[in-house]
């Protein structure tokens, strides 16, 4: 295995950086310090979200790259994520229009579904009221639109199993250029990765360290023995072993971190590889998927009352 691997090739022709900064839990008043590290270390791919609260300073972030000339628009990827509360085909375009404000940008490089799941309009929060019956056809069609637009120029989904996922390459005119979903040495998506690449569909890992530092979640990925092993052999540290089996696998990984030494650490992971016999071991890892989605699932929601529901039995 060669190593490299800066990008991947989308359905669309664009060119993917396979290394994002991750923004999910990058509070505010941290979050921009990040972006501008990230930046000047290299990363030119940024994971955003509206739901995450912090597109404003990035936005102001980036206005401030660009203009002191430290990375130029057209060579920096930027994805963000449609809202559960905004899935009717006419809130749409206004939800990306309020992202792009936010980033104070013309457009974004990925827009996303960030979760198969419809809430009420202008709700907030996970209370199981706001909870309505998703209808992704026709939130694909106005991301299609936005798509035709330029606005957003590839489209894609979030937290989708194989088999949401394929109902939609059923319906879709536009088909999705990305799945971004949880993907970790010890939640490899096997399932999904094996049907998106019988698609053409880019995965791209979220939560790629397992989320060390988010206590709802019971994570052991950078204290796995095969990943401490292989990062012992190699001389590199656990999260660069992690990030290095995604990108070898052939997903762009989104490690998030606000701590400078961190982000320079996460994207040193182009000049070696993890050779073949180490890569093997990973298959040994027990799987367990850490992000469940029990918000969106409750037993009076007639979507999904249950986690197998919700995934497909991809649990
Ligand atoms: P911090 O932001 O203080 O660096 P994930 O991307 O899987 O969700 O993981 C993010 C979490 O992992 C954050 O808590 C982040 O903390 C921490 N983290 C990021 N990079 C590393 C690293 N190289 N080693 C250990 N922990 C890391």
């Amino acid at each position: 295995m060669a190593a490299g691997i800066r990008f991947f090739q989308l359905n669309t022709g664009a060119k993917i950086p396979s290394v994002a900064l991750g923004t999910w839990q990058a509070d505010p008043g941290l979050v921009g310090q990040a972006v501008a590290t990230a930046v000047k270390v290299g990363y030119r791919h940024i994971d955003c979200a509206q739901v995450y609260g912090n597109e404003k300073e990035i936005g102001f972030v980036l206005k401030k790259l660009f203009e002191d000339g430290v990375v130029k628009r057209e060579d920096l990827w930027i994805t963000s994520k449609l809202w559960c509360a905004d899935h009717a085909p006419e809130d749409v375009p206004e939800a990306l229009n309020r992202t792009l404000r936010d980033l104070q940008l013309d457009y974004v490089d990925l827009y996303l579904i960030h979760w198969p799941v419809r809430m009420k309009k202008g709700s907030v929060g996970f209370k199981p009221e706001n909870l309505v019956q998703p209808d992704i056809p026709s939130t694909w069609k106005a991301m299609e639109a936005l798509y035709d637009s330029g606005k957003a120029r590839a489209i894609g989904v979030s937290n989708f199993s194989s088999k949401k996922l394929g109902d939609l390459l059923q319906v879709a005119r536009v088909p999705p250029a990305v799945v971004q979903v949880e993907c970790h040495p010890s939640w490899q998506q096997t399932k999904l990765r094996t049907f998106c690449e019988s698609k053409g569909v880019h995965l791209s890992g979220y939560s790629p360290l397992g989320s060390p530092g988010t206590t709802w979640l019971k994570s052991d990925v950078l204290k796995n023995p095969v990943v401490l092993m292989v990062a012992e052999k190699l001389g590199k540290t656990p999260a660069q072993v992690a990030l290095r089996w995604g990108l070898q696998m052939g997903h762009s990984v989104l490690p998030k971190s606000v701590n400078e030494s961190r982000i320079k650490e996460n994207f040193d992971v182009f000049d070696w590889s993890i050779p073949e016999d180490l890569l093997a071991k990973f298959s040994e890892i027990e799987q367990a998927r850490l992000v469940k989605g029990t918000s969106f699932i409750h037993e009076t929601y007639g979507a999904y009352r249950t986690i197998e529901q919700f995934w497909d039995g991809e649990i």
